[in-house]
């Protein structure tokens, strides 16, 4: 088994200040890291749940993929990190079973990990992102 535990659950949001406002209020959440990434086009903010995070994510500028998701579908759900030991390893056992990257190899992702996603063709319409620690 390559997945080692759910890293994050990243729900894209407008409005990062009211989302992490409402996860305060409605369950006394505390932001544990807050990141810019430029090379996504986001800003994202992560709340920890035992070992694992909800990614509350804003787009920070308008050609980033999160901005175009956000205009296409709407707020919500937006893509699920899983955890690997080797991320190289994991992007190459999802490639052999006929997964779609979007990341040909891996590459920094946000708290110094390293990550590849993975196109939600042919993973059974979810956007899947591998983070390796
Ligand atoms: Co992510």
């Amino acid at each position: 088994m390559l997945l080692t535990e759910i890293d994050h659950v990243a729900i894209a949001v407008r409005d990062l200040e009211a989302a992490i406002d409402y996860y305060r209020r409605a369950f006394g959440a505390e932001v544990a890291h807050r990141e810019v990434v430029d090379h996504d086009g986001v800003e994202e903010a992560l709340l920890k749940v035992a070992e694992s995070y909800v990614q509350l994510l804003t787009p920070t500028r308008d050609d980033s993929p999160v901005a175009k998701s956000i205009e296409k579908r709407g707020e919500g759900l937006h893509h699920i990190g899983y955890r690997v030991r080797d991320c190289a390893e994991a992007l190459a056992s999802m490639i052999a079973a006929g997964a779609t990257p979007i990341d040909k190899a891996p590459r920094p992702g946000s708290r110094g990990t390293t990550v590849a996603f993975v196109h939600p063709k042919g993973s059974f319409g979810t956007l899947i992102e591998l983070v390796q620690e």
